[in-house]
């Protein structure tokens, strides 16, 4: 489904992500972990589409993408929940869902500005969409609700759904456990695991390895922009290569950084 050839960004001469390659097959749940600054949320982007690769190439179901914009992206399939994504205030929780049918969306503003016949009905169907993700990230009984007023657990949840809502093939999640208590944790963790069971091919980035653990077939580990390993999670967690680039990370968090 995905594939990464060589695929390398610099941002003032300093690389982000170095010659990375990884291929991720249809209804896999790959694993990204890394470090600070490791350059997992740099590779989110160039699959995303948010950032443009300097060299290498990213193939997306068969066809090479690098061309490609993140809105076309998002169309075929690539739906993305960036690291630390804020909800939309002001909105309610199936507002913020609907949002995420943008890609998909036929008639644009000026139906929309219009409130055009053609436009309700594509609302209407939005909405049942939205109703139908909402579900499958057990909100619906929330959907009223101002999205602010949830818990971070259940914003973070909220956020899936969006992505659910255009309908992906691909869905890319960055570091979307952090900051979440340990029951909200295994919430998403069930999350994923449901999904995963739908036959959703996913990107997960990670700091936390044992986040990971039981939800992916196989684990991706960059440190300073490359991958320095790569096999089931109890293969990688007992890499020495990974573990050294972990207590490297663990001493800068105790140093206060
Ligand atoms: N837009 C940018 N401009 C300049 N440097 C950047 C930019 N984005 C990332 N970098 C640098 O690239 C490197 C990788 O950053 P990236 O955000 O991809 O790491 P990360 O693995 O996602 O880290 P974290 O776990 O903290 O989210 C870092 O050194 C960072 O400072
Ligand atoms: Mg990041």
């Amino acid at each position: 489904m995905l594939d990464v050839e060589g695929v390398s960004r610099s941002f003032g001469g300093v690389y982000a992500v170095q010659n990375v390659s990884l291929s991720v097959a249809e209804g896999e749940v790959r694993a990204i972990i890394g470090p600070n600054g490791a350059g997992k949320s740099t590779l989110f982007n160039l699959v995303g589409g948010h950032l443009t690769a300097d060299s290498g190439t990213i193939t997306y179901s068969g066809r090479p993408i690098d061309g490609a914009s993140a809105h076309r992206r998002a169309h075929d399939g690539i739906a993305t929940v960036f690291q630390g994504a804020r909800i939309f205030r002001g909105m309610t929780a199936r507002e913020n869902v609907m949002v995420g049918a943008q890609p998909w969306t036929r008639h644009g503003f000026v139906a929309a500005a219009l409130r055009l016949p053609r436009h309700r009905s594509e609302e209407r169907a939005i909405r049942e969409q939205a109703e139908h993700a909402l579900e499958r990230v057990g909100l619906a009984d929330w959907a009223d609700r101002e999205a602010e007023s949830l818990p971070l657990g259940q914003q973070r949840r909220l956020q899936v759904a969006r992505a659910l809502c255009s309908q992906p093939r691909l869905l890319l999640l960055d570091e979307p456990a952090s900051g979440l208590r340990a029951g909200e944790r295994t919430a998403l963790a069930e999350l994923i695991e449901d999904l995963r069971a739908g036959g959703l091919t996913m990107l997960l980035i990670e700091h936390d390895v044992r986040f990971v653990a039981r939800l992916a077939d196989r684990v991706t580990v960059l440190d300073l922009g490359q991958v320095i390993a790569e096999g089931t999670p109890q293969e990688v967690t007992s890499d020495k290569r990974v573990i050294k680039a972990y207590i490297g990370d663990e001493d800068e968090h105790a140093r206060g950084h």
